[in-house]
């Protein structure tokens, strides 16, 4: 079971610099995509669209953007389309370079970029989405970057946490507030998707070592697939009616399932933290 990664260390930034100001977090690598990131940012303008529209400082942090600002320039589009004009988005990425890199792409005061890691850089912002990003650390680290970003937000706000494939076509991530995770959401292209049982390589960090027999989220996981399975004679109706019969399954098995077949048509599925939390 690997867990290696880089460790990051309060006050360490990207030159291994050390200091009370310096970003928190290490540098990993920058892969990023157009458009990777849309299931979780339309996800975000309706799961999150009534905090955000309710702020008085409508603050989005995309925290670790990577190579490219990409993903916050289409972080902000979506939201400025979907919630309200005036959101406005900070790109916060721990290597330099990459700072530098993306000021081209700033268009104040909705989209602008600066060095920052988990401390968030002194911003409160409303909402935090760091995708990508633990993914590349020790899953010890993921408890302590969670508590610093948590502890960086406005009251209120919430941090989106999660992964994806390449291109977006698969993702996974967890809602978490305060007080901790409150939500596993899984995302998928239904046609694309094989079967269930991959999302288990997208999980998020919190999760991916605890796809194991005897774990809560590989049971969980297994009921899909198994939903899935059983859900073979819609396959002709196409894939979406295959999902929402699986979903419904999973559902009737007694798993806490957050949302409505609104979302699961859209590919997604939202379950309660406690059903999947490692034990
Ligand atoms: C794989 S890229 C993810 C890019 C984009 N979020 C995406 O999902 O396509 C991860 C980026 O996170 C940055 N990063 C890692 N730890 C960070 C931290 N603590 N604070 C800010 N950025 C961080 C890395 O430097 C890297 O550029």
């Amino acid at each position: 079971m690997a867990r290696s990664g880089p460790t990051p260390t309060d006050g360490r930034g990207a030159t291994g610099a050390t200091g009370r100001n310096a970003p928190q977090g290490v540098v990993t690598r920058g892969t990023t995509n157009p458009n990777r990131l849309r299931r979780v940012d339309n996800w975000i303008a309706t799961t999150c669209g009534d905090l955000l529209r309710d702020a008085v400082d409508p603050l989005v942090v995309d925290l670790g953007y990577g190579a490219s600002p990409v993903t916050a320039v289409e972080l902000r589009a979506r939201l400025a389309a979907l919630v309200r004009p005036d959101v406005r988005v900070v790109g916060l990425e721990i290597d330099p370079q990459r700072v530098a890199d993306a000021a081209p792409a700033a268009d104040p005061p909705g989209l602008t970029f600066a060095r920052g890691g988990f401390e968030l850089a002194g911003l409160r912002p409303v909402l935090v989405r760091a995708f990508n990003v633990l993914r590349q650390y020790d899953e010890s680290a993921v408890d302590p970057a969670w508590r610093t970003m948590t502890g960086g937000l406005a009251p209120g706000g919430v941090l989106v946490e999660g992964t994806c494939d390449e291109l977006g076509r698969l993702g996974a991530w967890l809602l978490v507030d305060g007080t901790g995770p409150r939500s596993l959401t899984l995302a998928a292209r239904l046609s694309t998707l094989d079967t269930p049982a991959t999302f288990a390589e997208r999980l998020p960090k919190a999760l991916i070592h605890y796809n194991v027999p005897g774990e809560p989220v590989h049971a969980f996981i297994a009921a899909l697939d198994d939903g899935w399975r059983a859900a073979a004679p819609y396959a002709p109706f196409g894939p979406r009616q295959r999902w929402l019969q699986a979903v419904a399954a999973v559902r009737a098995a007694g798993w806490p399932v957050l949302d409505r077949p609104s979302r699961w048509r859209l590919g997604e599925l939202t379950v309660a933290w406690p059903a999947v939390a490692p034990t």
